[in-house]
């Protein structure tokens, strides 16, 4: 990402700002795994968007039409003692060299600095509630202030979350983001069939997991957008499983739910397969109906839809589907009711998808005054829907109990319609059969 994208991000959330107002990022806090280890430091989507700024305690301080530098930076010092040991870090030098800082302090001088930033502005902009610490120190600067008002200086009186601005525009990808998301989806999919041709009966779904994230890390993609979800047999019905510990029984299907991360943005794809490699006949029943509904589903993802379009393709053809194979009971007649019944949901109980972008489940809103949100070129989303039925499921036709599915895909709007990005990962039963078979 270049110096000139980010200046345009902060111009552009300059702009959406109302006359008289700050705005406050803060970088994401390290947090403890134990003792004195920490979990692998993941930058604050938002922060990182506006000042691409990898390191924590920062602050970024943008202050619209400020004379002296309207970025302001706090971030750690250089010490040669602790970058010995931690690394090195950017400093104030380097923040202002390297990331478009006009002004930049230590982080330690913010006590000092902030209530004189926070002086004649009317609002102050800023991710209220994330973070309790910062929340009770921005109150401590502006009493700060407030104790100057004899001086006739002005303190903030508005105080506005700042998600809201950053989110619209992170909704829609630039040239640039939808290079990087590409290329993660690519890196993705490569994986996604490198564990499909390694996964044999016997096997333990962590070396699935394990050989996804390698696959990832060897193409360049070496963090992972969320844990990867691999769940075989009836472990496939448990959405957000990750326990990953079981062995991989033949004559089971197996659920891999996995993306990396690259350069701070996220793909989001799932497979379902055989993991012996053919699929029998219920699971291959199963599979042709959720396949049927993410094609559906991913037919809607186009301008001039608005966004629940998606979901209520899927719910259509699963519902029929449902009772065409005798997992709901009435004819084609009933299908309506029992889409408004919602009768559908025992088996499919999440919705079709979400936005994706720097953080896998992307901020925007899905509604806007009211109704579900328009579609609009540029727009990256997950079409996901899914089968899942609970092996102690009494009402469902035996051969179909202990079965989950979900196959999701990642998808960009364009101006002529879509583009499946994870076009690669083998979706059909015919492709998934000749990639894990080596045909
Ligand atoms: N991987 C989480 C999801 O698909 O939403
Ligand atoms: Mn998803
Ligand atoms: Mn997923």
């Amino acid at each position: 990402m270049t110096a000139a994208e980010y200046k345009r991000r902060r111009r552009r959330l300059a702009a959406a700002m109302k006359p008289g107002s700050i705005a406050l990022l803060a970088a994401a806090s390290e947090s403890v795994r134990n003792r004195d280890v920490h979990y692998p430091y993941r930058q604050d989507s938002d922060f990182f968007y506006v000042t691409g700024f990898p390191e924590p305690e920062a602050l970024a301080v943008l202050v619209p039409g400020r004379k002296e530098g309207e970025l302001v930076f706090f971030c750690r010092p250089r010490d040669s003692e602790r970058e010995l040991w931690e690394g090195t870090r950017a400093g104030v030098e380097g923040v202002r060299q390297d990331f478009g800082a006009d002004e930049a302090h230590p982080i330690d001088k913010l006590d000092e600095i902030l209530p004189k930033l926070l002086e004649d502005r009317d609002r102050v902009y800023y991710p209220a509630g994330a973070n309790p610490a910062l929340d009770q120190r921005l109150m401590e600067w502006v009493n700060v202030v407030r104790g100057k008002a004899r001086a006739g200086v002005r303190a903030p009186t508005e105080f506005i979350v700042l998600e809201r601005l950053l989110s619209e525009q992170r909704l829609l990808k630039s040239q640039a983001e939808l290079k990087i998301i590409r290329r993660a989806v690519r890196i993705s999919a490569a994986a996604h069939r490198r564990v499909m041709r390694l996964c044999r009966p016997g096997l333990w779904e962590y070396q699935l997991e394990t050989e996804f994230v390698r696959a990832c890390a060897s193409r360049g993609g070496r963090f992972q957008a969320y844990p990867p979800i691999v769940g075989s047999g009836a472990n496939a019905c448990v959405l957000h499983y990750v326990d990953n510990r079981h062995r991989l029984e033949d004559g089971d299907l197996v659920l891999v739910d996995a993306g990396c991360e690259l350069a701070g943005y996220a793909s989001d794809i799932t497979r379902t397969f055989p993991v012996n490699g053919r699929f029998s006949p219920p699971q291959r029943e199963l599979y042709e109906l959720v396949l049927a509904a993410q094609e559906a589903a991913i037919a809607k993802a186009v301008p001039g839809n608005r966004w629940n379009h998606i979901h209520k393709a899927a719910v259509r053809t699963l519902t029929q589907g449902l009772v065409e194979l005798g997992l709901l009971a009435g004819g084609r007649k009933a299908v309506p009711k029992l889409i408004k019944e919602e009768k559908y949901k025992p088996y499919f109980m999440h919705r079709t998808g979400h936005w994706l972008g720097m953080d896998v489940h992307d901020v925007g809103d899905y509604r806007v005054g009211g109704k579900w949100r328009w579609l609009e070129p540029g727009m990256v989303l997950t079409v996901e829907p899914g089968l899942y039925i609970p092996a102690d499921r009494t009402e469902a036709p035996a051969r179909y109990r202990g079965i989950g599915i979900r196959i999701e895909d990642d998808v960009l709007i364009t101006a002529e319609g879509n583009e499946v990005l994870s076009m690669h990962a083998p979706k059909t039963v015919a492709d998934i059969e000749a990639c894990m078979n080596g045909e």
